[in-house]
C-alpha cells in the first residue's frame, strides 16, 4: 500500500501536469479531472456525461477512444477533430482495471496540448518551406547524394543545367550518373578529392573544376563547391553547390579572338607608321640616284659597258620607286573620297581589266552578284585595289586554271555588303595563315610577289569599317571574305582629306 503522504504527492504532480486529464466512469460519467482540465472547463465537468458536456452530443462520438478502450481493455491512442477552432485533439485513453484485473473501473483521459504542438509543426513547416525556397531560388545548382549515391537534394537549377527534372532526378537518379563515361570512375575521383586536403581541405572542395554529363549526354564544365556532412562522426551524405562554365568559357575564347584581332590591328598600326617612315627615307636618295643616272646616260663618250651598268641602276632604282610607291600607298598618304559606289560594278570592272591576261585564260569565272545590295560608302580607288589584289592572289594560287568565284551578299540586318573571292586553288598553310596579312610577308618566288598586296587590303577594309576573313583549306581552296558597313567608315565624312597612317589609297 502507498503512503497518504505519497498518494498525496501522486494527486499534487497530477494536478501540477500541464495537460488535461479527465477520468471518466465505463457510463462515461466524468468523475475526476486535473486542475489543468478542471480549470479549462470551469469546474463544470464533474458528474456530468462526457459527450453531453463537452461535445453537446446525446450518444457518445463516432470514434471516442473510451468505446475502443471499453471493447478492447487496452490503451488507445486517439485524434478527433474537435471543431474548426480547437482543430485536432490527440491524446490516449487508458482503462484503469478493478484490484482483481477483470474489470474496467473506469478510464484515464490524457489530452495532449494540441495547440503548443501544433505551433512547433507549423513552424516546422515554415522552416522547411523557407528551405524549400532557398534551394528552388539558388542560382547555383545544388545537389546531395547520400552515402549509397542516391540524390536526396536536387534544385531547380540543378535541373535546368543537367536537364533532369527535378522530380526523376529525386526519384531515380544516383550521383554517378551524372558524370561523364561510365560516371562510377570520375564520381570516386570526386569523393578522393572531397576527403583529401588538396582543395580547400579535408572533406571539402573548394572551386573544383569537372565535367559533367547532361541528360541527353552532352559535357558540362562546373565549378564546383562541395563538401561532406557528418553525423556523429560518420560522413553521411555529400552536397555540393556548381554553376556552369560554358557561358564563361565560350566568352573567354571571344575575348582571346578579340584579343589576337586587336594585337594584329596594332601591328598593322605600328608597321604602317614604319612603313611610311622607311618610304620617306628612302624617297629623296632614290630621286638623286634616279636623276644623276639619267644626267651620266646623256653623256655622248660614255663606254658602253658603262651605259649598260647606268641603265640597270636606273631600272633597279625605278623598281625601289614602285615598291615606296607601294609602301606609301599601304601607308595611305594619299586623300580619300568617299561616295556611294555600286559594289557589282567595281567587281565587273576589276574582272574586265583582268579577265584578259594569260593568267586568266584557263580560269572559269563564276559570278554569283546580289541584285539587292545596295551602294556602299566607299573610295572607288581603294575599292579596285581590293578587288584586284584579291583576284590576282586568287588566279596565282591556282596557277592559271580552276574556278574563280566572286559572290556579293547583303545582309539586312548589319546593314554590311560582303564580297567573297574564292579560288580552288591549294589552300594556305596553318603555319603561313597568321602572316598573310604583314607588309612584305610573301610565300611567292622573287619578283612574282611584293607581299604588300594584302597587307593593303586589310588597310583599305579597316579604313572602310569593314573585316576580312578567310576560310582555306587544302580540299576547297580559299575563299577571302570582305565585310563592308553600307554606310562606309564609321567616323569620317565625306572626301574626307584626313591621312590615315594605317590606311592605304588605291593606285
Ligand atoms: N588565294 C590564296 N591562296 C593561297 N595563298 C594565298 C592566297 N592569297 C594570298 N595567299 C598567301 O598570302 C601571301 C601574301 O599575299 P600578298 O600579301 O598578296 O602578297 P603576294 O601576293 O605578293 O605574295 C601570298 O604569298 C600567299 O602565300
Ligand atoms: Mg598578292
Amino acid at each position: 500500500m502507498r503512503s497518504l503522504e505519497a498518494s498525496q504527492y501522486l494527486i499534487r504532480a497530477i494536478d501540477a501536469f500541464d495537460r488535461d486529464l479527465v477520468i471518466i466512469t465505463p457510463d462515461f460519467r466524468i468523475v475526476a479531472a486535473n486542475r489543468h482540465a478542471a480549470e479549462k472547463w470551469e469546474h463544470r465537468l464533474i458528474g456530468q456525461i462526457c459527450h453531453q458536456a463537452i461535445y453537446d452530443r446525446d450518444a457518445p462520438c463516432d470514434d471516442c477512444p473510451a468505446v475502443e478502450a471499453l471493447r478492447t481493455g487496452r490503451p488507445v491512442m486517439y485524434s478527433l477533430t474537435v471543431n474548426l477552432v480547437s482543430g485536432i485533439r490527440k491524446g490516449s485513453c487508458f482503462p484503469i482495471l478493478s484490484g482483481s484485473g477483470d474489470r474496467i473501473d473506469a478510464l484515464a483521459m490524457v489530452d495532449y496540448d494540441i495547440s503548443r504542438l501544433t505551433s512547433l509543426e507549423q513552424r516546422l513547416r515554415r522552416t522547411n518551406m523557407f528551405l524549400r525556397n532557398i534551394l528552388r531560388s539558388a542560382v547555383d545548382g545544388i545537389i546531395a547524394a547520400d552515402m549509397s549515391g542516391k540524390i536526396i537534394i536536387f534544385n531547380e537549377a540543378a535541373a535546368e543545367v543537367t536537364g533532369y527534372s527535378v522530380a526523376e532526378a529525386l526519384d531515380a537518379l544516383y550521383i554517378w550518373q551524372i558524370y561523364p563515361g561510365e560516371g562510377k570512375a570520375a564520381a570516386r575521383r570526386v569523393m578522393r578529392d572531397l576527403r583529401g586536403d588538396d582543395y580547400g581541405g579535408s572533406g571539402k572542395l573548394n572551386r573544383y573544376h569537372v565535367d559533367i554529363r547532361g541528360k541527353n549526354g552532352q559535357r558540362i564544365p562546373i565549378s564546383l563547391y562541395a563538401a561532406l556532412i557528418y553525423e556523429e562522426g560518420h560522413e553521411v551524405a555529400s552536397i555540393g553547390f556548381f554553376h556552369d562554365l560554358r557561358d564563361r568559357l565560350r566568352m573567354k575564347t571571344e575575348l582571346e579572338r578579340a584579343q589576337v584581332q586587336l594585337m594584329q590591328a596594332e601591328k598593322m598600326a605600328s608597321l604602317g607608321k614604319l612603313a611610311a617612315g622607311v618610304a620617306h627615307q628612302l624617297n629623296n636618295p632614290l630621286g638623286s640616284i634616279t636623276l644623276f643616272a639619267r644626267l651620266m646616260l646623256e653623256e655622248h663618250d660614255l663606254p658602253e659597258a658603262a651605259r649598260d651598268d647606268l641603265e640597270r641602276i636606273l631600272s633597279d632604282a625605278e623598281r625601289c620607286r614602285d615598291t615606296v610607291k607601294e609602301l606609301l600607298e599601304f601607308a595611305r598618304q594619299t586623300r580619300q573620297q568617299i561616295q556611294p559606289q555600286d559594289i557589282n560594278q567595281a567587281l565587273e570592272r576589276t574582272l574586265f581589266l583582268l579577265q584578259n591576261q594569260t593568267l586568266f585564260h584557263n580560269i572559269r569565272i563564276v559570278k554569283v552578284f546580289a541584285p539587292d545590295l545596295p551602294p556602299v560608302r566607299a573610295d572607288i580607288q581603294q575599292l579596285n585595289h581590293l578587288f584586284m589584289n584579291l583576284i590576282l592572289n586568287a588566279a596565282q594560287a591556282m596557277q592559271g586554271s580552276g574556278q574563280l568565284t566572286i559572290r556579293t551578299l547583303f545582309e539586312v540586318e548589319a546593314k554590311t555588303a560582303v564580297i567573297e573571292v574564292g579560288d580552288t586553288g591549294p589552300g594556305i598553310p596553318p603555319e603561313v595563315l597568321p602572316h598573310i596579312f604583314e607588309p612584305f610577308f610573301t610565300t611567292k618566288e622573287e619578283g612574282q610577289g611584293t607581299g604588300l598586296g594584302l597587307s593593303m587590303v586589310y588597310s583599305i577594309v579597316e579604313n572602310h569599317g569593314g573585316r576580312t576573313e578567310v576560310d582555306s583549306s587544302p580540299e576547297s581552296g580559299t575563299t577571302f571574305r570582305v565585310r563592308l558597313p553600307v554606310g562606309g567608315p564609321p567616323s569620317k565624312g565625306e572626301d574626307s582629306d584626313e591621312p590615315s597612317l594605317v590606311s592605304c589609297a588605291g593606285g
